[in-house]
């Protein structure tokens, strides 16, 4: 169902994304890869800083985030959804509430991401604007380390929807925390004036086509 675009030049697309967005692009990228063989995607993955840090050099063709650094000569356009949600061992003593209150979850540990990571900035930016207070956090510097964490009863945790779908074991359950989701989003990225080749623009088109045709759920 893709039409490939004539005239793409051969060769490498650099293409840098935070790690959340590692659940979503990859599996767009199969059939890009068939309709257009003689282009090479490279991945970088890394947490928001890491990659801020690649778009400051210029070193890639194209850029995702969920937080774009705003203080910086960028273009954003939206990609899709990215909702933060709260999740908790199966089992969970509050599993059966219609709404919980976060104050409910303050005895609880949360687990969170590293300083650097974009959804820490966003959860941080949300408990703020909310007034929520956090309760001392445990850094877990990866997803699925975090969600590893969770089912062996660490504590509770706020992760990308995407992050808790993918793979999803089982034992994690999602819990319906008052003001949750965190509502966020990714965005292509680019510096502004940076020229898009073409080989970005298709890769932009095709995941933009690839996202239309999945199932509600299965991006959130
Ligand atoms: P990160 O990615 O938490 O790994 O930085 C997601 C984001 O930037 O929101």
């Amino acid at each position: 169902r893709l039409a490939a675009r004539s005239g793409l030049s051969v060769g490498r697309l650099k293409i840098s994304v935070v790690t959340t967005a590692k659940y979503l692009i990859p599996s767009l990228l199969g059939e890009f890869c068939q309709a257009y063989p003689n282009i090479e995607p490279e991945f970088q993955i890394g947490n928001r800083a890491e990659i801020i840090q690649r778009l400051k050099q210029n070193l890639d063709d194209l850029y995702v985030f969920s937080n774009p650094p705003r203080e910086l000569d960028i273009t954003t356009d939206f990609l899709t959804k990215n909702p933060l949600v709260v999740i908790a061992k199966q089992g969970h003593p509050l599993k059966d509430k219609k709404s919980i209150l976060w104050e409910e979850l303050y005895g609880e540990r949360l687990l969170m991401r590293e300083n650097g990571s974009g959804t820490r900035y966003a959860i941080e930016a949300f408990f703020k604007e909310n007034r929520i207070k956090m309760q001392n956090p445990i850094t877990i510097a990866s997803n699925e380390a975090i969600k590893e964490s969770v089912m062996a009863g660490l504590g509770i945790a706020i992760i990308s929807q995407h992050a808790l779908n993918h793979m999803a074991p089982g034992n994690l359950i999602e819990l319906p925390v008052h003001g949750f989701p965190i509502p966020n989003s990714w965005y292509w990225v680019l510096p502004k004036g940076k020229h898009v080749s073409n080989a970005a623009m298709a890769f932009r088109e095709h995941v933009t086509q690839g996202l239309s045709h999945k199932k509600p759920n299965e991006h959130a």
